[in-house]
């Protein structure tokens, strides 16, 4: 089975670079954190990552075991921040799966908002604020989105940060993907623009290596206590050797290097899938991303086509796995990051464009 379903960016470097970073400690004890340090991390580790990650002035940051935990640390302090009459989330219509099932879990309602080609629409989103149910929260993911790989304008990221202002709402801004699109391809962070009311989350198990598994949130300083709680009492602090070993990546450079690498390497798959597939089935333009959103044939199921594209030999994600409320609908998220062999996404390609007919 070839995987066009999981998206975890990866280059052959970047196991050397761990590797190397992890001798380094290992050859050095004075280097090795002795302890768990405070929950949000070691400060040392938290300084030398947050210039690799881009944070904004005036916020905080906390190193978390994953970039799911940093997300849900990010959602829950930002909850715990509203009143409980506004103890509601507002999302993209599609939306990260994994934060639909969490609030799912956690029974968090949440309402989804429609999106366009430049993101949220925004009287959408007024209308739902001036609503009898207004959301407290909002999250969502504006640069190189997860599955649409939309990037927002910087007008509509303006729009919504003084909406967030006038009806005090709390915002978290999902960054996982943003790193494969260099700065002058990217609009500022809602952080930047509103960061007395932003929580942001990146995953450096995509920035860096899978082998990492940590994340990170930025938040104001006025929630510190409240993410170090949600760190401390779910358990959530980063394993110290592997945030320091991510540190001194970051450090000596060698971070900025596999992000280079992965931007190349991304390149070089979606030349890949537009000559495989052509681009006529794109259902919105990837930008710098490692996924592309795409139409599959009309007048079949979702379950029919995925099991006719598993029968001839690949899997891809359907559209119902990342609607807020698990709508079919004829589109699909195909990655490029799921076979790290440049060959095997080939063949994996090829099979999908006679699944789809091309
Ligand atoms: C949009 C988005 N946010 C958050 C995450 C969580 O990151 P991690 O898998 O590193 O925990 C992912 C992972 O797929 C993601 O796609």
């Amino acid at each position: 089975m070839y995987d066009l379903w999981v998206n975890y960016p990866a280059v052959p470097a970047q196991q050397a670079a761990v590797a190397e970073a992890l001798r380094g400690l290992a050859a050095d004890p004075e280097a090795l954190p002795a302890g768990f340090g405070p929950p949000p991390g070691d400060p040392r580790s938290r300084a030398a990552l947050a210039p690799l990650l881009g944070m904004a002035p005036g916020q905080d940051l906390a190193l978390t075991c994953g970039g799911q935990s940093a997300l849900s640390v990010a959602l829950l302090a930002a909850l715990g921040a509203t009143s409980p009459a506004r103890r509601r989330v507002a999302v993209e219509a599609y939306t990260f799966p994994m934060a639909r099932n969490f609030f799912r879990m956690e029974g968090i309602p949440t309402l989804g908002l429609p999106v366009d080609a430049e993101g949220l629409q925004t009287d959408a989103l007024e209308r739902a604020l001036a609503s009898a149910d207004p959301p407290g929260v909002l999250y969502l993911m504006p640069v190189l989105h997860n599955p649409l790989g939309l990037t927002y304008s910087a007008a509509r990221l303006q729009r919504i940060a003084a909406i967030a202002r006038c009806h005090g709402l709390w915002v978290v801004e999902d960054e996982a993907y943003a790193f494969l699109a260099a700065p002058e391809q990217r609009p500022p962070t809602l952080a930047s623009l509103i960061p007395e009311r932003t929580l942001v989350m990146w995953s450096l198990s995509k920035i860096l290596s899978l082998s990492l598994r940590l994340g990170a949130l930025s938040h104001p300083p006025a929630l510190a206590d409240a993410v170090a709680e949600q760190v401390r009492i779910r358990g959530l602090t980063a394993n110290p050797v592997v945030a320091a070993a991510a540190a001194a990546m970051a450090t000596d450079g060698c971070a900025a290097r596999i992000v280079a690498e992965k931007r190349a390497e991304g390149e070089r798959r979606r030349a890949m899938a537009r000559d495989i597939l052509g681009t006529r089935r794109f259902a919105a333009d990837p930008g710098a991303s490692w996924h592309i959103w795409m139409r599959r044939p009309e007048g079949e199921t979702e379950a029919d086509f995925l099991a006719r594209a598993r029968a001839a030999g690949v899997s891809i994600a359907p559209a119902k796995h990342f609607h807020h409320l698990d709508r079919e609908a004829p589109l699909f998220r195909l990655s490029l990051g799921g076979e790290a062999d440049p060959a095997r996404l080939e063949a994996g390609l090829r099979i999908l464009a006679e699944v789809l007919g091309e």
